[in-house]
């Protein structure tokens, strides 16, 4: 059996946009009968929620969409550069500060903005629906899905990956 396919999802807050990545990205995972293949966790570049749980707000979108999320907030560490496949940005602030870690540029490559696998790119980056009203988790809960689908197929073909 080959090692999984580490996939890490970043925002700032680690409680809003990259938890939902992470959930909705396992949820396809598992719809493909791929969960044994993946590890797949969500980090956030800033430390200040640290230890909590997901914003209410995107668990109850994500739960009106059949998708639960668990875990704990926590920042992103340099050694995340090392152990993950692929680390998938937000927004261009994530990216930034990640590769700011990436002192040697060893590992730029494996860093990206998430919705670069988005067929509907836009600007590629996953707006913060942090202080905004409901509509903006509805919004980005599509974008989300959307791309977590195509990211999947992307995995599935360059890893030559058999869906069940
Ligand atoms: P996230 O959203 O980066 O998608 O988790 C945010 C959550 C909290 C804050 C900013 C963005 N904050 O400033 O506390």
């Amino acid at each position: 059996m080959d090692r999984p396919i580490r996939v890490l999802f970043v925002c700032l807050g680690n409680i809003c946009r990259s938890p939902l990545a992470e959930g909705v990205f396992r949820h396809v995972v598992k719809e493909a009968g791929l969960d044994d293949r993946f590890e797949i966790d969500s980090a956030g570049t800033g430390s200040w929620h640290t230890g909590e749980a997901p914003d209410p707000r995107t668990s109850q979108t994500a739960r009106l969409h059949g998708v639960a999320l668990d875990g704990q907030a926590r920042q992103f560490m340099t050694e995340d550069l090392e152990k993950y496949d692929l680390i998938l940005a937000m927004d261009r602030d994530n990216l930034h500060d990640i590769l700011y870690l990436d002192v040697m540029g060893e590992r730029s490559s494996h860093v990206r903005l998430f919705r670069e696998f988005d067929p509907e790119p836009g600007d590629l980056q996953v707006p913060d629906p942090y202080y905004g009203g409901p509509e903006g988790f509805e919004t980005v809960y599509r974008m989300v899905e959307r791309t977590a689908r195509a990211l999947l197929g992307s995995l599935v073909a360059h890893y030559g990956l058999t869906v069940s």
